[in-house]
């Protein structure tokens, strides 16, 4: 067997055998195949798909890839979360926080920005200090002894997803079934959990821009986790303007952490609590979604949730001082207010338009070797619905570059649709 064959099979669109698909994960892995082939095989699955089997075989061959971890120990009602992606999407720190003040143990590995998403690993990076590696028994002993850890996806966990993610993300092969069910059900088998939520986000800023296709994506993964043995369970969330009003990484956190001091964004907190009652209620922790909200509504009103939080990020060597005071985040060189031109309702905030913007002033990669920008980004002042009136402040572009400042400020005022 060798990796040309493979390439030129997918490039005819014919189907790959379990070993061929086995052969170019191991190969991939062990770095004995190059990038550019990968890459090229990558396009020929973005291009001509892969049926139900091939996409369980690359699942399970990105799965089996490195360690499975075992997290028996915490009992069969562990509850493990992913999200499909999105901008302005802070849910993760926000959630996991508050269902772990609950005592539902919380062992969460993050993928770091995709696309035009953002990622909760690069966001979390953003408190000074804050450690997103860990080896594999460092991570249990922090959910053992706090109740939760939130890590990046360890070397060893699911490598051959962290290495074609990672290409995927230069290649523009992103926004595929095939390719985003078998990377997130990869994880979420070799991550240990038996039960998963997953939010499946619809809309323009979404992978999924149709209602269909996220239910197709939905689909595939409950299928590929059922035959894993998983109890899955996706919700569908709306991602069609930013979630909330932050997009960027420090500036997403500092939202977080308002809204876990009790500042909660109404679209935010809609996610967040479906999401969250689900998880509840799949670790036994209350039948009833709406009871399970307001428990969660509870526990971020009594403090408890942000408790956690602040117990998490000093666990893992983040200064706590700047949860405690969100003005001490580095800011950008450059903040500045774009003003409406016109005066009339908000229609529309591509939410897609808006990922891309925060990664051209630097919030995300555009080579896997990039680093990334922690302090800039958009904070959105008006959002769909709003009524605005001619030089009322619609978002603040927050920069280190001149030159990227004008022309984000130039671009919100196309992005935002005001009629
Ligand atoms: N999240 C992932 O982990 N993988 C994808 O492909 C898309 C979103």
């Amino acid at each position: 067997m060798n990796i040309l064959d493979i390439i030129a099979n997918k490039r005819d669109a014919k189907e790959l055998s379990k070993e061929e698909i086995e052969y170019f994960v191991k190969g991939y892995t062990e770095d004995k195949i190059k990038d550019y082939q990968a890459a090229a095989l990558i396009m020929a699955i973005y291009i001509n798909g892969m049926n139900d089997r091939e996409i369980t075989d690359l699942t399970l061959a990105m799965a089996h890839s490195g360690d499975v971890l075992d997290l028996s120990r915490f009992g069969t009602d562990v509850v493990d979360k992913h999200s499909t992606g999105g901008v302005g999407d802070k849910v993760s720190i926000i959630l996991l926080p508050t269902i772990a003040s609950m005592g539902v143990p919380v062992a969460k590995m993050s993928g770091r920005g995709l696309g035009f998403t953002g990622g909760t690993a690069d966001k979390m990076e953003s408190i000074p200090g804050y450690r997103t590696n860990a080896e594999i028994e460092q991570f249990i002993s922090n959910v053992e002894k706090v109740g939760i850890s939130m890590i990046t996806q360890t070397m060893n966990l699911a490598p051959a997803d962290k290495k074609i993610y990672a290409l995927r993300d230069t290649i523009s092969c992103v926004e595929n079934i095939p390719l985003i069910a078998s990377s997130i059900m990869s994880k979420k088998i070799a991550s240990g959990a038996n039960k998963i939520v997953l939010d499946v986000t619809v809309g323009k800023g979404a992978f999924m821009k149709t209602r269909e296709d996220a239910q197709k994506l939905a689909e595939q993964m409950v299928r590929i986790g059922n035959l894993a043995g998983k109890e899955v369970r996706c919700v569908l969330t709306p991602m069609d303007q930013p979630l909330g009003y932050a997009v960027g990484n420090s500036l997403e956190v500092i939202e977080a952490i308002n809204f876990l001091k009790g500042d909660m964004p109404k679209d935010l907190k809609e996610v967040v609590l479906e999401l969250g009652a689900n998880m509840l209620q799949l670790a036994g922790k209350g039948n009833n979604i709406e009871e399970n909200k307001l428990k969660m509504l509870e526990n971020i009103e009594n403090g408890a949730a942000y408790n956690k939080f602040k117990e998490m990020v000093q666990n893992q060597g983040g200064d706590i001082s700047y949860l405690e005071d969100t003005t001490k985040f580095e800011k950008s060189k450059y903040i500045s207010a774009v003003v409406a031109e016109k005066t009339g309702k908000v229609k529309e905030i591509n939410a897609e338009e808006i990922g891309k913007l925060a990664c051209y002033l630097g919030a995300g990669r555009v080579n896997k070797e990039d680093t990334i920008e922690s302090n800039v980004g958009i904070i959105l002042n008006k959002k769909v619905g709003d009524e605005v009136v001619e030089n009322d402040f619609l978002a603040y572009v927050c920069a280190n570059d001149e030159i990227k400042l004008k022309e984000a400020e130039r671009r919100i005022l196309e992005i935002y649709k005001i009629y």
